[in-house]
């Protein structure tokens, strides 16, 4: 009874000091909308002109952005997305929103992901069937007629420059089928994006809005270097990179915000998420954030 009361204290406290945090919080986002201004780099902007100041920068970038990105992370961002998707580890017949999705890198993977599951899980049971009885047979000819569940990925984007580049890059990859591009439900991924957004808070709240619940929220976005060496140098790599090949404007925007692994968090708790977790990959450079709606 005593060990009851005194979790229930605990919990009621703890409740309090969070949204003690979570007004306090507010409050400095209603102070910092009245003065109505952002950060855009070094620079501090009117919040209006931020949205058109990115929407130019990708613009600008987007038919060269794919081969800026692996001279950028010299080629990791590959592996930093893969370790999305196998933290996802989405099933055959899923449906992904990809926001900010770009030139759709996120989606790419994902219906791949979903093809070679499905692909695994039928070699699988053809295995565990090597001497299959005639209701085995009848099932697996009922179950190969339905077909594979279609997985299917949106892209979601503010910039048509961005999803014609993605566009053109599915028809070389030979994807016709489960993939368009603008709403929905079910896994909501941003990758690169949250950065961009003026107002993350409001962007958490309308990612756990089109969510279902049971639906899961996952960002991979630039981080807090932990280690001060790793930090010091890939900020000399990245100048360099940027002013020899002329991205000095998405440098820019690179500078503009590297939310720390816990603030974001808390963030997203604070937006309703349950069961929020990150992971730190290489050192910090970025990290996978997750939460559920439930
Ligand atoms: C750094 S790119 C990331 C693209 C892709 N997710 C990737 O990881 O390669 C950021 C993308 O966010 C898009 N973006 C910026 N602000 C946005 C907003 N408010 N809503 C939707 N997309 C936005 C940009 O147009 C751009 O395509």
């Amino acid at each position: 009874m005593a060990a009851s009361i005194r979790t229930l204290v605990l919990r009621v406290l703890s409740d309090f000091t969070r949204n003690i945090h979570h007004v306090s919080r507010c409050q400095s986002n209603i102070d910092s909308t009245e003065d109505r201004s952002t950060h855009f780099g070094f620079q501090t902007v009117p919040e209006e002109e931020k949205a058109g100041k990115v929407y130019k920068v990708f613009e600008s970038v987007a038919k060269k952005y794919d081969v800026m990105n692996d001279a950028m992370s010299l080629g990791i961002h590959r592996l930093w997305k893969d370790t999305l998707l196998h933290i996802m580890n989405p099933q055959p017949g899923l449906r992904l929103l990809d926001t900010a999705g770009g030139t759709g890198d996120i989606s790419f993977r994902f219906l791949e992901y979903t093809r070679s599951m499905y692909d695994r899980q039928q070699w699988m049971r053809a295995k565990s069937h090597q001497a299959p009885s005639w209701q085995d047979i009848a099932d697996r000819y009922a179950s190969d007629e339905a077909g594979p569940p279609q997985s299917h990925a949106v892209v979601c984007d503010i910039n048509k420059d961005m999803l014609k580049v993605g566009k053109q890059r599915a028809e070389k990859a030979g994807i016709t089928t489960g993939l368009s591009w603008v709403v929905v439900r079910y896994i909501y991924t941003i990758a690169f994006g949250i950065r961009n957004v003026t107002h993350i808070e409001q962007a958490l709240q309308e990612a756990l809005r089109v969510l279902k619940a049971g639906g899961r929220f996952m960002c991979l976005e630039f981080s807090k270097v932990t280690n001060p060496l790793l930090a010091r140098s890939l900020n000399q790599y990245w100048v360099g990179i940027c002013v020899k090949n002329n991205f000095e404007i998405v440098r820019k925007l690179h500078q503009t915000m590297c939310l720390p692994q816990e603030t974001f968090k808390e963030m997203i708790e604070d937006a309703g998420f349950f069961c929020v977790q990150y992971f730190n990959l290489t050192g910090g450079i970025v990290a996978i954030h997750s939460g559920f709606k439930l």
